[in-house]
């Protein structure tokens, strides 16, 4: 099924996916582990350090091939995709997805590329996320935020034709120094009249039940990256100072565990439904 379709099917259920960002093939086996195991369907994505990092046509191939090798539904997406060029040689290489993020521009500008990424993306049969308003990025101040208007979501939506949004909310990328407080209203608002899937930037350090509720007012995709690199680094910190052992397929194995674990939670956490506090 074409991620497209996934989105249209689960927006009418109040149902997500998860999606995780990964960065070599110890990562990704972890993800693609607990999706398995959870039996749950998955995205795959990738950032332009990553792609950088692994190369595009291989890290596209690992995560493709591993999808049919531990038997997951899955879609390899974009992620923040900063230019138009970066997303076409993505579409050209066989991403099911990508995200073109012009949250930084003004309005219009945001809207012009965007509308070009749609048309781009068609020829491909591809999906298109957006972003609107801001999201604070890695090492930036969580104090840089816009929040999405709704007004602004509904022309974005209707002007561009987007198939899936980013919506500023009150989470961040990166760890949290506070709880995020989520602006539920304005998710409720955004959805009645962008009606298109959205998607939860920053979900690393978002309490579950404020997952769920997103999910409940019309989030389809929420995005985990941080909490990965985080719990892999650590695990294999610890292992290290513990070990003197130089074969890395001996090193890495309890690394990649940690992120199944943790995957496995999130996975939970996505799939089960919203059950509302008295
Ligand atoms: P975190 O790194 O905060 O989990 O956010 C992930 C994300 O939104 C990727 O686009």
């Amino acid at each position: 099924m074409k991620m497209k379709e996934k989105f249209a099917e689960i927006n009418k259920v109040q149902k997500a996916l998860l999606a995780t960002n990964f960065y070599n093939f110890e990562t990704l086996k972890g993800v693609l582990l607990a999706a398995q195991q959870e039996q749950s369907d998955i995205i795959l994505q990738l950032t332009q350090k990553s792609i950088d990092y692994m190369g595009l046509e291989n890290a596209l191939a690992l995560a493709k091939a591993g999808l049919k090798t531990y038997g997951v539904t899955g879609w390899v997406h974009l992620d923040h995709g900063g230019s138009i060029e970066l997303v076409e040689a993505c579409l050209k290489a066989g991403f099911d997805s990508v995200m073109y993020d012009g949250s930084e521009l003004p309005l219009a500008q945001n809207i012009e590329n965007t509308k070009k990424v749609v048309q781009l993306a068609a020829n491909y049969g591809a999906n298109v996320e957006a972003e609107l308003g801001y999201i604070a990025k890695l090492e930036q101040s969580h104090d840089k935020v816009a929040f999405t208007r709704p007004q602004d979501a509904q022309l974005f939506v209707e002007e561009t034709g987007v198939d899936t949004l980013a919506v500023a909310i009150g989470t961040a990328h990166g760890f949290y120094k506070e709880t995020p407080k989520l602006d539920f209203e304005r998710l409720k608002a955004i959805k009645e009249v962008a009606q298109i899937p959205l998607v939860l930037h920053g979900g690393s350090g978002v309490p579950v039940p404020d997952v769920q509720r997103a999910i409940s007012l019309g989030v389809c995709k929420v995005n985990v990256a941080t909490e990965i690199k985080n719990i892999f680094m650590k695990t294999l910190k610890t292992l290290l100072t513990e070990t003197d052992e130089i074969d890395l397929r001996q090193v890495f194995p309890p690394a990649t565990a940690s992120i199944t674990k943790l995957i496995q939670g999130k996975l939970k956490m996505v799939n089960d439904v919203y059950q509302p506090t008295v």
